[in-house]
């Protein structure tokens, strides 16, 4: 257990947050992207340059947490690399007896979560915890987070890993997917891929790391059709099922059990 906190004023790690330059030399040989201690040591950097609508996206859990999630009940963060839904759902939880349980299999990324959360006061009981999510049992849990996670999870293993989250929510509860996504036409993935570099490019990264990174990801994040998500999320027998954010080609789905 990483503490008994009183509220949070932040809804994001804000120690130190170092530059994320990994891939702005050129590389003889571009290695598979791993959750390594040298990606944890710029990762609050590299998220907010490389994800679009991120900021925005988190700044809306304490909206959703205070609405979904009731006293006496879990809350998980599946992937949580350093807390930062954790903290943004915390900021809006205003029961009794709630706890969080934040997950991630790199070590490394644990080790720092425990280091963040820990900088941070909250009524709220936070465990940060080194799991596969794939293997962690889910119950009583009336919010879910799994903020870009899913893509990095082996494509067979994803069905049941949605089954399993739906069966350890109750009634009402909500379950918050987001990803990046492929577009089903060729077009709009084309033209969406351009302007999440453009992005990218506007958040200071060359065209080399922007490239560099691209090949790094290669069959490491598979990203699937929001249609893919919507149609599985159902099929594992979420009432209600939307997108309710999208920035590019990245979105964020309501799922309600
Ligand atoms: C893009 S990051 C998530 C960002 C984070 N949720 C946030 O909102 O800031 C993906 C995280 O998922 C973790 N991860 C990948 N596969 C996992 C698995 N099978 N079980 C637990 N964590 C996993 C990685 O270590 C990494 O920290």
């Amino acid at each position: 257990m990483v503490g008994i906190m009183k509220k949070t004023q932040n809804s994001h790690p804000s120690e130190k947050n170092r530059l994320d330059q990994l891939y702005s030399q050129p590389r003889e040989a571009i290695t598979s992207f791993a959750f390594d201690q040298s990606v944890v040591d710029v990762f609050e950097d590299m998220i907010g340059r490389s994800v679009p609508g991120y900021g925005t996206l988190l700044s809306m859990f304490p909206v959703i947490s205070r609405y979904f999630v009731h006293g006496h009940t879990r809350c998980y963060d599946l992937g949580c690399s350093l807390g930062a839904s954790t903290l943004a759902m915390v900021q809006g939880i205003d029961q009794p007896d709630v706890s969080i349980l934040a997950v991630d299999n790199s070590s490394a990324m644990v080790e720092k979560c425990k280091d963040v959360i820990a900088q941070h006061v909250s009524d709220v009981e936070v465990e940060v915890r080194e799991s596969d999510v794939c293997t962690l049992p889910i119950e009583n849990a009336s919010m879910v987070v799994m903020n870009f996670t899913l893509q990095f999870i082996e494509e067979s293993l994803r069905p049941e890993l949605i089954k399993k989250i739906f069966d350890g929510m109750n009634d009402g509860g909500a379950f918050i997917l987001s990803e990046k996504i492929e577009l089903a036409d060729k077009v709009e993935q084309s033209r969406q891929i351009s302007l999440h570099h453009a992005f990218k490019r506007a958040n200071g990264y060359s065209d080399l790391e922007v490239s560099q990174k691209r090949s790094a990801l290669e069959n490491v994040l598979v990203p699937e059709t929001i249609e893919q998500h919507l149609s599985r999320l159902k099929a594992a027998g979420f009432s209600e099922v939307f997108v309710w954010f999208q920035c590019f080609n990245f979105v964020s789905i309501m799922a309600i059990k």
